[in-house]
């Protein structure tokens, strides 16, 4: 990766590099193109939406084992419902190591904190995080193809579209549902409909 300078990003791909597989390491890099892609046409800070995309997933690969210990030793907060899917976990310890490993700034680490369920009113960080890492170009599933093609036009039905299979899938699935999509989801809606009414 072309660093041009900017030693902090070398220090986060390195960290990130040290972290991950090669294809989720990969998965990273699609990301942070993704988020850079996107930052062009909505007007978003491209250097915050490479930082986030870059080291979004960087506790991905921490077991499923020691999720819940490790969260314990750094004093990061579990609800009920991260408790009980793991898979949430990595979002907010990705988060604390972005604030205390790099001292990113709270817009960053609120973008990785909520990567993968979104939330209500996010910023327009959150929003090109949460969508770069459902459509990134390693992503070979149809919605993820089809969320693509919805984001170019529009960033918020973008993010509905997406939210709206993966509620689908959790369902079919009997996986926990977390607030903070549904929030997300309502939020949207909200101002879906607002804007409709102009
Ligand atoms: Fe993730
Ligand atoms: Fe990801």
């Amino acid at each position: 990766m072309e660093y041009n300078g900017d030693e902090k990003l070398q220090a986060i791909d390195e960290y990130v590099r040290g972290k991950l597989s090669e294809k989720r390491y990969n998965h990273s890099i699609a990301v942070m193109n993704r988020a850079i892609e996107l930052a062009k046409i909505y007007g978003a800070n491209e250097r915050d939406c490479m930082y986030a995309g870059l080291i979004h997933d960087v506790a991905k690969e921490v077991p499923n084992s020691q999720y819940l210990l490790l969260a314990e030793e750094l004093g990061v907060a579990l609800d009920e419902i991260e408790k009980n899917n793991l898979l949430l976990v990595h979002s907010k310890i990705g988060a604390y190591i972005a604030k205390t490993q790099f001292h990113l700034s709270d817009e960053i680490c609120d973008a990785i904190r909520t990567h993968t369920t979104g939330c209500a009113n996010m910023t327009l960080l959150q929003k090109i995080i949460y969508i770069g890492d459902y459509t990134s170009e390693d992503r070979d599933y149809e919605a993820a193809k089809e969320a693509y093609k919805i984001v170019l036009n529009d960033l918020d039905d973008a993010i509905v579209y997406a939210l709206k299979t993966t509620f689908k899938k959790l369902l079919d699935s009997d996986i926990l549902i977390h607030p903070d999509a549904i929030d997300a989801y309502n939020s949207l809606m909200i101002e879906k409909k607002k804007n409709k009414c102009k």
